[in-house]
């Protein structure tokens, strides 16, 4: 189909402490091997790596040195896309079942932005000097996660845009709707979390024994 999957994958990984996620095994393949597979039969896919990593062979994506932020990372990847519509996918996020992608796309195609989206589970308290403060109310909230689907032209635009004015997001959709364009949400899905911190890893190692999507 004429997506073309952007996969920023340049970050140091931090705060997981084990080098650059795309690397990391989990269920006997890198995070990399994981996104790559679920993404098996786009036209296009680019990687963006953590510079001076060089390219991990035998695997069909096209390698390009990320930036210093992840804003960064896609603007590079995005310049590289030849199709009219883009997913941008997060390396962290190894369980993407294809039932989520064609949500995502489907919306992405109707509308131009898409992305998916999932009820918080837990209370949400703004802290207050360090104690219990005002609460949140959950049910006004989501979670926000990726793929995340736009028309090509349009996420270009968005990034151009932030670049211009010194905006600064971690996800795609908030440039978007920083231009003014609205972004529509779809059903996420709770296997695609973001691999963040060390407790992750047991979770997706459990994961991975039985995915198949
Ligand atoms: O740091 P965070 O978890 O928000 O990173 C989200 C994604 O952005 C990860 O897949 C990471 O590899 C990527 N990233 C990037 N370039 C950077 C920083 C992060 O491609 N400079």
């Amino acid at each position: 189909v004429e997506v073309s999957v952007l996969i920023p994958a340049a970050g140091q990984g931090e705060r997981l402490g084990l080098g650059p996620k795309a690397f990391l095994e989990v269920g006997g393949r890198t995070l990399l091997e994981w996104v790559l597979e679920a993404f098996q039969e786009a036209a296009e896919v680019l990687v963006a790596l953590p510079p001076g990593f060089p390219p991990p062979k035998g695997l069909r994506a096209t390698f390009l040195p990320g930036g210093a932020t992840r804003q960064e990372s896609v603007a590079r990847l995005l310049e590289a896309a030849s199709l009219p519509l883009v997913l941008v996918h997060d390396v962290a996020r190894p369980f993407v079942s294809r039932a989520l992608v064609d949500r995502v796309l489907k919306a992405a195609r109707a509308t131009g932005a898409a992305v998916p989206v999932l009820p918080v589970p837990d209370t949400l308290v703004r802290p207050e000097e360090g104690a219990y403060g005002e609460v949140v109310p959950r049910e006004a909230l989501r979670l926000v996660q990726t793929p995340q689907g736009f028309f090509t032209a349009l996420l270009r635009e968005a990034h151009a845009y932030a670049k211009k004015r010194g905006l600064s997001a971690t996800d795609d959709a908030q440039l978007v709707r920083a231009l003014g364009y609205p972004v529509a949400l779809v059903e996420g899905e709770r296997t695609a979390f973001k691999i963040t911190y060390p407790e992750d890893l047991p979770l997706a190692e459990a994961l991975a024994r039985t995915w198949n999507a």
